[in-house]
């Protein structure tokens, strides 16, 4: 009877934790916060691309640009934080497929939200 009660104590306090964090802000958290530097520092707040600047090579000037990743799929994703990517400035993350499925519900979410 003890042990019956328990779990459901137990369950409610998992449905309780579901509706304290939303899917929408959790994606948003790993956007702003992916175990690493922020993905909005690069790429915009909704993941609408930005000019990160330019630096001068042999008198050529050189552009630094994080592509709009707002319509990025998720292999567009996943393929972006490996290791093995010839990259420019864009570091590695770890994140797992479900952790770029959260991150893709808020990039695709806050777009409609704000008519992007
Ligand atoms: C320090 C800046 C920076 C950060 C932080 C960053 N990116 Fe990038 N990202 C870039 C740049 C620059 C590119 C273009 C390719 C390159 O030069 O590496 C890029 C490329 C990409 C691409 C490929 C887009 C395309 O059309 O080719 C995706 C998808 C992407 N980033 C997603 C992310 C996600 C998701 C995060 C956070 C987990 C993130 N980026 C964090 C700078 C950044």
């Amino acid at each position: 009877m003890k042990k019956s009660l328990f779990a459901v104590i137990l369950a409610s306090s998992f449905v309780n934790a579901e509706s304290f964090i939303n899917s929408y802000e959790y994606g948003e958290m790993l956007y702003k916060n992916p175990r690493g530097i922020g993905c909005d520092k690069c790429h915009g707040k909704y993941g609408e691309g930005m000019d990160l600047g330019s630096y001068q090579k042999n008198n050529k000037i050189i552009k630094i640009m994080a592509p709009k990743i707002s319509k990025s799929s998720f292999v567009d994703i996943k393929n972006s934080l490996k290791q093995s990517r010839k990259r420019s400035v864009m570091p590695e993350y770890f994140l797992t497929d479900s952790e770029v499925e959260a991150l893709l519900y808020y990039l695709k979410k806050a777009n409609e939200e704000n008519g992007l």
